[in-house]
């Protein structure tokens, strides 16, 4: 008799033991996607640029502007008319300083130069951006 209750109390100390791991295991963390999502944030910004709103703060995956509609909202302001000794819109204006090469047109777009403010004033623009606006100027031009 003493044997058999020998046996029983192993044999109810193991089903404890499988009881006690399988209550673990629904406390598990999860794999690395279900822990992701369960905290992950309730949406995701995506701002939509419009003409208007561009001055906006928020640069977050909108789609990228077209070039000529950067040049009609920020470079075209001295670029028409040649304020200030910008280059206006014509192949003598231009040629000299393509001549230079297109990166060091990129780079005074980028940091500015004289009367050439940095980023053209257009501080919300990309770099992409702002080197497709070049591109187009240069090519307008030719
Ligand atoms: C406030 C007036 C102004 C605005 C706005 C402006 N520019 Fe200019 N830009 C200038 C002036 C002035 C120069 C001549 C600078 C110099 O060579 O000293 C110039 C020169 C340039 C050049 C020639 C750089 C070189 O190395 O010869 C490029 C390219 C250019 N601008 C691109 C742009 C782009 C792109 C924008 C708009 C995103 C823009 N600019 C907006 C005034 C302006």
């Amino acid at each position: 008799m003493l044997h058999l209750s020998v046996i029983a109390t192993r044999l109810l100390a193991i089903v404890i033991l499988i009881a006690a791991a399988a209550g673990a295991s629904a406390f598990a963390p999860g794999t690395e996607a279900e822990i992701r999502e369960r905290i992950a944030p309730f949406g995701q910004l995506r701002v939509q640029a419009t003409d208007e709103e561009d001055e906006g703060e928020v640069v977050a995956q909108r789609e990228p502007r077209d070039a000529e509609a950067i040049y009609d909202q920020f470079c075209g302001t001295c670029h028409i008319g040649g304020i200030a000794g910008a280059p206006r819109m014509t192949a003598e204006a231009w040629e000299p300083r393509i001549a230079e090469g297109m990166e060091a047109l990129y780079a005074t777009t980028f940091n500015g130069r004289g009367a050439m403010p940095p980023r053209g004033t257009c501080f919300d623009c990309t770099d992409e951006e702002l080197i497709k606006t070049v591109d187009w100027m240069v090519e307008s031009v030719q």
